[in-house]
């Protein structure tokens, strides 16, 4: 149904991981090597990835997602003592080629069709963002791909989110950003995007500023939130 609160958008802007990209995939490739014990070890390198992120922001001591993605996976695998430097190998090459959501590429078609221009604002860095873009065959529906990268602080810094109105040369009433992870929502709302959030997975609403125009199940509903 259409939301008026996005009658202003002139840009769509998606988080990557998580929203796009389905992180479990890589465990659930390497099943195998991971002793009955995959859905475990995906969550809590997930939540390491994420932490690591927001502490190395709070410490001043950034270094690229990659690094980050590794060493939560290091970690996560250590907890469930299963680390070895094969395994750790096969997990970050597949995290290179995540399974995109089978409703990201016709949603995205949807919004170029109707004039929308289309972006990525992750903590990913560039050379992981353009691999899983590439690999899910996304690059001709993306106008922008914006990577952390560039400042060296990652979400929920609200610089970051800043990024969007520079490089795409819009105003914050005009995006419509979208993602899954809740937090990012919350912060992307409290800069002054409209936000939709994608509540895929049944979750909760986090206890954050920052309030959400819209929520959907899935990307399908997004062209009908925004009357397209
Ligand atoms: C990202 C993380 C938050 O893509 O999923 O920015």
């Amino acid at each position: 149904m259409t939301n008026n609160a996005f009658a202003n958008v002139k840009a769509c802007v998606f988080d990557a991981y998580g929203t796009m990209f389905d992180v479990h995939s890589p465990s659930a490739q390497a099943a195998g090597g991971l002793d009955g014990k995959a859905g475990d070890v995906s969550k809590l390198w997930r939540q390491k990835q994420l932490e690591y992120t927001w502490l190395r922001s709070l410490m001043g001591a950034y270094v690229n997602f990659w690094q980050v993605t590794g060493d939560a996976l290091e970690v996560a695998l250590k907890a469930f003592d299963l680390y070895d430097d094969a395994l750790h190998k096969e997990l970050m090459d597949l995290y290179l080629t995540l399974a995109a959501y089978p409703d990201v590429k016709p949603t995205l078609e949807i919004l170029q069709a109707n004039g929308l221009k289309t972006g990525i604002l992750s903590n990913g860095s560039p050379d992981m963002l353009a691999a899983a873009v590439s690999s899910a065959g996304l690059s001709d529906v993306l106008d922008n791909v914006i990577s952390v990268d560039q400042l060296g602080i990652y979400k929920p810094d609200q610089r970051v989110y800043q990024m969007v109105l520079d490089q795409m040369n819009v105003t914050a009433d005009e995006v419509c950003f979208v993602s899954t992870n809740t937090w990012d929502g919350n912060a992307a709302a409290y800069f002054g995007f409209n936000v939709s959030w994608m509540n895929r997975f049944g979750m909760g609403q986090e206890k954050l500023p920052g309030e959400f125009k819209a929520i959907i199940k899935g990307l399908d509903e997004l062209p009908g939130v925004l009357g397209l």
